[in-house]
């Protein structure tokens, strides 16, 4: 890709963030189903996005148990970028989460997940059994109009005891709305005090992805405990 066409994809990305704010989820929904037609992976690429590899090399790392056997949940899965990490991992049985349409059409198209769940995340009450997943996993769907509390709730719901939670994303998403960081955390303080969840790891990560500067992501790994 040329110096010229990064910097457009780069360009169209950024626009999409702002596009995002004040949506509801329909509106969510419909700007991906366009994105995921259009330029979504390259417009990620375009960036040197390194979330999908910090996290799959992460997973792989703390994960104890057998690796081929392990059921993962993908929310806000995309296109599948993530899975083909996890996949290079070891793992094998990823289903994929997505409010969008198209983007679980476009994973389809690539084979790498087993079930395709077309809802979000925080509507699977009735969907998804309780504690079915080892690993739910979410990567670059932080932020307002995206992930929201009560997606934490229903997180850590579909997860089995003593499996592990993982969400990362920029950090500017993260923290820098204070009224939504505000929200996530007190859901996750909530869960840590009444000793259902331990936070194994809550970091920043450097360098995440370029654009006109490096930005920063944030990774939080938990684990459900076994009562
Ligand atoms: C920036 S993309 C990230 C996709 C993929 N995880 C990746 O890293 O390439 C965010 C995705 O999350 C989906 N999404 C946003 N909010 C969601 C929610 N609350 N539940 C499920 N999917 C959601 C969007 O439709 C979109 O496909």
């Amino acid at each position: 890709m040329s110096e010229l066409e990064k910097e457009s994809c780069a360009k169209r990305l950024k626009d999409y963030e702002v596009k995002f704010i004040g949506q509801d989820r329909n509106g969510i929904a419909n700007l991906y189903d366009t994105w995921s037609a259009t330029t979504y992976e390259k417009d990620i690429d375009a960036v040197d996005h390194r979330g999908r590899f910090v996290m799959s090399e992460k997973l792989a790392r703390v994960f104890q148990g057998d690796k081929e056997c392990a059921r993962i949940l993908d929310v806000g899965a995309g296109s599948g970028m993530l899975a083909e990490e996890l996949l290079n991992k070891g793992f094998k049985l990823i289903d994929a989460l997505d409010g969008s349409q198209g983007m679980l059409e476009l994973a389809k198209s690539k084979g790498f997940y087993q079930n395709y769940f077309c809802n979000f995340i925080e509507e699977t009450q009735g969907i998804i059994e309780d504690e079915t997943y080892d690993i739910v996993c979410s990567l670059g769907v932080i932020g307002p109009g995206h992930l929201e509390s009560a997606a934490l709730g229903q997180m850590f719901r579909v997860t089995k005891p003593g499996g592990l939670i993982c969400i990362s994303g920029v950090k500017e998403r993260w923290d820098g709305d204070p009224e939504y960081h505000q929200r996530m955390r007190s859901v996750i303080a909530e869960l840590e005090a009444s000793k259902k969840l331990k936070m194994l790891d809550d970091s920043t990560v450097i360098q995440y992805y370029f654009y006109q500067y490096w930005h920063h992501g944030v990774l939080l790994l938990m684990q459900k405990i076994n009562s």
